[in-house]
């Protein structure tokens, strides 16, 4: 009886002071549902997203990055940083020298790519004294200053990403890290909708029946982190790298190909990357930028053609040696080069369009309930994670202020909660 009174005095006496009281670390576990569309809920039944929102926050939609791309997009997520600050520009590593390309798998092998002087939150983390882990999560694979994930787990080459079972075995393992290994922080990314809303479309009862498939795995995510014990600590966030939206096919529109762009040929070019939906960049041979550009500029009403130094601000897709001097986009529902393409859903354009806009969803001690927010761009994540995890962020463009009325407010002046 005594000692108990002797602790609780001790306990008041250390809230005077101010001393942290069974202070928790707060965890974050950062979801990505690839192509997960801000809309997506809207024609098909959640009760489980509807649930967390109800729980936590949920906002109208989020901004990606330009180019809204798997791999740049998520690296965005993982920095803070515009796609030409961070240098990850495209999925795919290619050398205008040999011509030689990488598709996306190989590429996430590749360290130089991803490791382009920019820190994910991972490294940062961890060399504030916290532990990292990812499963699947577009960068996982690479090295960041000779430093990984602590905890990681690199999908193998042709990964089945639609398979249920296997997401919720994922879900139990990324929980066993935050239980078992006292994780902090930790990324889980999943390869659908995106795979379904690019072979069927974003219309198509099938994207439809993939987002049930999601919001049974948001249900089995919440449910695990609580038989985990983890409810009280750990911080979710649900988001996503791009939209999707539907690609005109056979003939009902007037494609572009740029082969029969008068005055346009490949034979002026020293490299390309042009067949990959909306988005291309050229690498004209010396002496010819200004007949390439001549030639596309105007060439077709749903097809924008810039110089490099000419691209957009708001786009921040410009300022980095890796883009190429001249760069293309298509309006939705165009494909550049669309012949040797058959997905009805793409993704890739303008990060204005609303169909390229993913969802956001967080849950946890760090967030209010039953909250409804406007949009914001996805750069602002970061800081977000940062504050939430008590790290100090690396250089980024985002800004707590887009996001911090988001919290509740009992967070102290290191980003550290009190559990009260
Ligand atoms: C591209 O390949 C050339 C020739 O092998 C090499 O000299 C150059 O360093 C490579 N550039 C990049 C960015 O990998
Ligand atoms: C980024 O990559 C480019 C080549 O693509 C290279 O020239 C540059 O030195 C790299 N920067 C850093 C900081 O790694
Ligand atoms: C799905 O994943 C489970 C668990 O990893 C595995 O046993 C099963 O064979 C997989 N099914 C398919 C169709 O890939
Ligand atoms: C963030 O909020 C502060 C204080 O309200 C303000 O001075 C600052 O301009 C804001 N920054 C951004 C990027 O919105
Ligand atoms: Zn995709």
């Amino acid at each position: 009886m005594k000692s108990e009174l002797v602790y609780l005095c001790l306990l008041w006496a250390l809230s005077i002071l101010g001393a942290p009281v069974n202070k928790q670390r707060q965890k974050v576990l950062l979801i990505s549902f690839d192509g997960f569309r801000w809309d997506y809920d809207r024609d098909v039944d959640t009760p489980n997203l509807d649930k967390m929102a109800k729980d936590g926050v949920k906002a109208l939609y989020v901004t990606p990055p330009y180019l809204t791309i798997t791999s740049p997009t998520h690296f965005t997520l993982l920095t803070g940083r515009y796609i030409e600050n961070h240098g990850v520009i495209h999925n795919m590593w290619f050398n205008t020298t040999t011509t030689e390309k990488k598709p996306y798998y190989q590429t996430q092998f590749v360290n130089e790519w991803w490791d382009n002087g920019t820190l994910p939150i991972w490294i940062t983390a961890q060399r504030q004294g916290l532990k990292a882990g990812s499963l699947h999560f577009p960068g996982t694979a690479s090295s960041y200053q000779g430093q990984v994930a602590m905890v990681r787990e690199v999908e193998p080459l042709l990964y089945n990403y639609k398979n249920e079972t296997a997401w919720r075995e994922n879900t139990d393992k990324v929980m066993g890290w935050f239980r078992d290994q006292d994780l902090d922080f930790v990324t889980l990314y999943f390869g659908e909708p995106d795979g379904t809303g690019h072979r069927y479309g974003p219309d198509s009862p099938e994207r439809r029946e993939m987002v049930k498939q999601v919001d049974r795995t948001v249900g089995y995510i919440r449910q695990s982190a609580k038989q985990h014990g983890l409810t009280n600590s750990l911080n979710i966030i649900i988001t996503a790298d791009h939209g999707m939206t539907s690609v005109y096919r056979n003939g009902q529109v007037e494609e572009i190909t740029l082969s029969k762009i008068p005055g346009f040929s490949f034979r002026d070019l020293s490299f390309h990357l042009v067949d990959f939906g909306p988005s291309g960049m050229l690498l004209p041979k010396p002496g010819k930028l200004e007949k390439v550009y001549n030639a596309l500029k105007g060439s077709h009403p749903h097809l924008h053609v810039y110089k490099k130094e000419e691209m957009p601000e708001r786009l921040h897709f410009a300022k980095n040696d890796r883009i190429l001097p001249i760069i293309l986009w298509s309006d939705p529902g165009y494909v550049i080069n669309g012949v040797l393409q058959f997905h009805k859903g793409e993704h890739g354009f303008d990060n204005q369009e609303m169909d390229m806009k993913p969802f956001f969803r967080a849950v946890g001690p760090a967030f209010q309930k039953n909250l409804k927010v406007g949009p914001f761009e996805t750069v602002n994540i970061y800081p977000l994670m940062c504050h939430i995890l008590g790290i100090q962020p690396e250089v980024n463009d985002g800004h707590l202020n887009a996001t911090k009325h988001m919290l509740v407010t009992s967070t102290t002046t290191q980003g550290e909660f009190i559990s009260d």
